[in-house]
């Protein structure tokens, strides 16, 4: 959570991944193209839980530009270097928070996403309430 693993984080993953972890998160791209398809982006609201270093959130605002999209994680340094990553990029809110206790109301989001991060959440109450407003979960 230090800003040093924070820097290191993504060629971290990639090697663990061998490679791949950019694909995988890719993959949560077509679930969200069958909710947001027919609708217009900027109208609609999506929150990545545990954004880390926002690699996710630059594939979404790649895909949708014009999409209102936030972030939440727990380190100041992960949010601090999504930031600088996502600089590029308009209508995007990076907040730190904790994934137990969204600090955003109840239904507010049409998309929640979340790549590698069940794992790290408490196993009681883990958060599958959040996925309520997309269709196909
Ligand atoms: C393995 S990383 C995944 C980061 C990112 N989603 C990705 O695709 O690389 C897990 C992330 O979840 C965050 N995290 C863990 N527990 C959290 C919690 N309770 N609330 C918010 N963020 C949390 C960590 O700070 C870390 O950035």
């Amino acid at each position: 959570m230090t800003e040093d693993s924070a820097k290191r984080y993504d060629t971290q993953v990639e090697v663990l991944f061998n490679g791949t972890a950019n694909a995988t998160r890719r993959q949560a791209l077509p679930p969200l193209q069958e909710i947001f398809a027919g609708r217009d982006q900027r109208r609609l609201r999506l929150l990545d839980v545990g954004c880390g270093t926002g690699r996710f959130l630059d594939f979404v605002k790649q895909a949708w530009p014009r999409l209102p999209a936030g972030g939440l994680d727990m380190s100041e340094a992960y949010v601090r270097r999504s930031k600088h990553h996502l600089a590029r990029w308009s209508r995007i809110n990076l907040i730190v928070g904790d994934a137990t206790r969204i600090p955003l109301p109840d239904g507010s989001q049409d998309a929640v996403t979340s790549i590698f991060v069940f794992h790290e959440l408490p196993a009681r109450g883990a958060p599958c309430r959040f996925f309520a407003n997309s269709p196909g979960y």
